[in-house]
């Protein structure tokens, strides 16, 4: 034996403790940015992960394996049937098609939807308890599809949503004011997408609300200027695709930062995709991102952030987008 056993028993703190585990479904460039930040941040005591290429997964899976002594102990599976999925406390889905440069999100509906046709049922079969995190593109729409098709109740499914975009919105502003992102508070709501919504009315910096402090110091600042700052976080992702053909490592971070919010159970509030009928007058069936509590049992609630008419008027222009792309789905 490798070592002399000292205490045969394991004390009852340990034993009872289950091994929280994670499937991400899609070993692609985001499947893998995400599996490799759940690994150095500890998030999991198992990580599944489901590709349709058994080739391309096991090579994942191995190469990662090999990372075994630099990184805290996880157990890695793999299977291209998601039998290494059974009992996951959170599953991912990021398979599917992506963007090609200059190609909208919306744009890949169809072939989404096909794909998720054909997995989510399973992924719900094999871990019927568990949270259901899209990040597949168009992730609004396929959140809904993804609610409809595993039968979950809303609180326990939701899109990464706008958390990527509202820390590409506070990395700009954190960079303009030359302080550090994390001390910036601010949000996009909406579609995870072009028709996404900047809140500027609530951006605070270390406390300070942003906008009232500039009126109040008397420092002119053009609506443009704003505009243009949204636009940049707008044109984020295409500026990545159009240079190095996808993006994944902000959406790693993202996403695991949701995967820790919630099996962790830290009630932190994050703009996530969640269902939004009866919020600011939406009154389809529609998921879209709005600062939502996050802990074990998914979304916990949605903040009661002041929107100003504009605002308002602007998401409900978000979610009519979102809606019109669902009512030509048959799912
Ligand atoms: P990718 O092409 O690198 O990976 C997609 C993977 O899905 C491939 O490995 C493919 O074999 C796998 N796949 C296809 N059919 C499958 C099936 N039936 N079962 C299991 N796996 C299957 O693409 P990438 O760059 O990883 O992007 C994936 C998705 O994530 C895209 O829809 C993209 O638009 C989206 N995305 C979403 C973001 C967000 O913020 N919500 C951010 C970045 C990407
Ligand atoms: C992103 O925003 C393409 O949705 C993806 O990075």
């Amino acid at each position: 034996a490798v070592f002399k056993a000292v205490h045969h028993s394991v004390p009852p703190s340990l034993s009872g403790r289950r091994p929280t585990k994670i499937s991400v479904v899609g070993a692609g460039h985001v499947g893998m940015a995400i599996a490799q930040t759940i690994l150095t941040q500890d998030l999991a005591d198992v990580l599944a992960l489901v590709d349709a290429n058994p080739d391309k997964l096991r090579g994942e899976m191995l190469d990662l394996q090999h990372a075994a002594a630099f990184l805290p102990r996880t157990t890695i599976l793999s299977s291209v049937d998601f039998s290494s999925t059974t009992g996951s406390d959170l599953c991912i889905v990021t398979a599917g098609a992506r963007q090609i440069p200059g190609e909208s999100r919306l744009n890949l509906i169809h072939r989404n939807v096909e794909l998720f046709q054909k997995i989510i049922p399973t992924v719900a079969a094999k871990s019927p308890e568990c949270i259901l995190m899209i990040v597949s593109n168009p992730v609004d729409v396929l959140t809904f599809v993804a609610w409809k098709l595993s039968g979950f109740p809303p609180n326990r499914v939701i899109g990464s949503g706008t958390n990527l975009d509202s820390s590409r919105f506070r990395f700009l502003i954190a960079d303009h004011l030359q302080v550090n992102a994390q001390d910036v508070q601010a949000y996009i709501i909406g579609e995870h997408g072009d028709s996404s919504v900047a809140l500027w009315s609530s951006i605070s910096v270390g406390g300070v609300a942003l906008l009232s402090c500039l009126e109040k110091e008397e420092i002119n600042y053009e609506k443009e200027t704003l505009e243009k700052i949204h636009k940049a976080v707008v044109d984020s992702a295409y500026e990545v695709i159009d240079l190095k053909g996808y993006t994944s490592w902000a959406i790693g971070y993202s996403a695991a930062s949701l995967a820790r919010a919630l099996l962790r159970d830290q009630r932190r509030i994050h703009p996530v995709s969640v269902m939004a009928k009866g919020m600011y007058g939406i009154s389809g069936e529609v998921f879209l991102s709005l600062p939502a509590q996050l802990g074990r049992g998914g979304v916990l609630g949605v903040t009661n952030v002041h929107l100003t008419e504009e605002e308002a008027q602007r998401l409900r222009g978000s979610a009519e987008t979102i809606l019109e792309v669902q009512s030509h789905l048959e799912i």
